[in-house]
């Protein structure tokens, strides 16, 4: 089902958590919201819940309205249909994964065949149908996990709240569970709202992102959009843009802006035209995949920096080099390897980046 946010206002206290916040998720829709720790993540989702009361705004899911400060409307958590994940498992260990997953349609009073086909469906679906005896203590922490996600998902949300639900777990299983889960959203068409601070995790699940900064939402977009123009540089390099620096605009060239970096001799040309944003100085942002390395010149007219290999990393189909700049910054540079051999540490480079590829972005999202 579908659910709105409008002018969402949230405090502790004095501590505004959210500021006027407004999302529109569509029907079926995964959406993401991404950010620092403490940016309103959880808040969010807790006022979607139904677990803070907001000091104004309105909230809908579906067609029924279940906050509105105005009209002192305030439907309590239980009756939202509103499913919730934690990080935490949150599974009783004592019981059975069967008895784990039956138990709100017990407290339903739900007719135990019904019960019986309702929980055999959902360990289904979280690949868990083998294991419905066995104790919950018996279990890892995926399998824990796909418990708790079991769990809300027999209840049939209307929304599915899932606050940084894979954090606990190693690497591997959480690259695995995030493919997982972004299946089961899509099959079941559910609606979700997905906490997550991981970048590349809410780049995988989302149909859309909302991108978090001080309680509120600074750019809201398709993941690949947000990826290739974010709005700040501050979103960049949350982003994973490793080469941030400072510029100021000196000329244009053949449609080109030529910048000049701050405190440094170097001239970087770009396809992009610098705002004239705030106080604060422009920020030339080029991701690290964007720059490629020669050990000869490169021809005149293009980004051409001279440089010297600093660092080597090797990473397998890729190498990471840090390339210190002569007269310039150090650059951060994710070259494909196709089996050619490393370049060593202390080797003379030509460092490059299209001028398409290098975007100038104010520093922050203007208030
Ligand atoms: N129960 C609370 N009491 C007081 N302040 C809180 C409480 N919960 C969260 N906050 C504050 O609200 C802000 C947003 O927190 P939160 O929504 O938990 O952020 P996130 O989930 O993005 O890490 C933070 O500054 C946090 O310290
Ligand atoms: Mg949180």
């Amino acid at each position: 089902m579908k659910v709105q946010l409008e002018n969402i206002t949230l405090a502790y206290g004095d501590a505004v958590a959210i500021k006027d916040l407004s999302i529109d998720i569509a029907d079926g829709e995964s959406l993401v919201l991404l950010g620092k720790s403490g940016c309103g993540k959880t808040s969010t989702m807790r006022c979607v819940a139904g677990l803070e009361t907001p000091l104004s705004g309105r909230i809908t899911i579906g067609d029924t309205v279940v906050f509105d400060s105005d009209r002192r409307v305030n439907v309590p958590p239980n009756k939202r249909n509103v499913g919730m994940v934690f990080q935490s498992y949150a599974v009783w260990p004592h019981r059975t994964i069967f008895d784990n997953v039956a138990f709100s349609l017990r407290q339903k009073k739900l007719p135990k065949a019904e019960i019986r086909a309702r929980v055999t469906e959902v360990l289904d679906m979280v690949g868990l149908a083998e294991f419905a005896g066995r104790g919950a203590s018996l279990l890892s922490g995926g399998q824990m996990q796909r418990v708790a996600l079991a769990r809300s998902l027999v209840m049939r949300p209307s929304v599915l709240l899932l606050d940084e639900p894979l954090s606990n777990l190693d690497a591997r299983l959480r690259d695995r569970l995030r493919v997982e889960l972004r299946e089961i959203q899509q099959r079941m068409g559910l609606t979700c709202v997905y906490v997550t601070h991981d970048q590349s995790e809410a780049l995988a699940l989302a149909d859309r992102i909302a991108l978090m900064q001080n309680g509120r939402i600074v750019q809201i977009d398709r993941p690949e959009k947000i990826y290739d123009a974010p709005f700040s540089a501050s979103i960049a390099d949350f982003l994973g843009v490793s080469n941030i620096f400072p510029c100021t605009r000196v000329a244009s060239r053949e449609n080109l802006s030529v910048l000049g970096l701050t405190g440094h001799d170097v001239e970087v040309l770009s396809r992009s035209l610098p705002t004239e944003a705030g106080a604060a100085p422009p920020r030339v942002c080029i991701r690290p995949e964007d720059i490629r390395l020669a050990t000869e010149p490169l021809p005149e007219g293009t980004n051409n920096w001279l440089g010297r290999v600093e660092v080597v990393s090797f990473q397998g189909s890729y190498v990471r080099y840090r390339v210190g700049l002569k007269g310039g910054p150090e650059l951060d540079a994710l070259v494909p390897r196709h089996g050619s051999a490393l370049l060593p540490v202390g080797t003379p480079v030509w460092a490059t980046a299209e001028p398409a590829a290098v975007q100038v972005l104010p520093a922050e999202v203007p208030a």
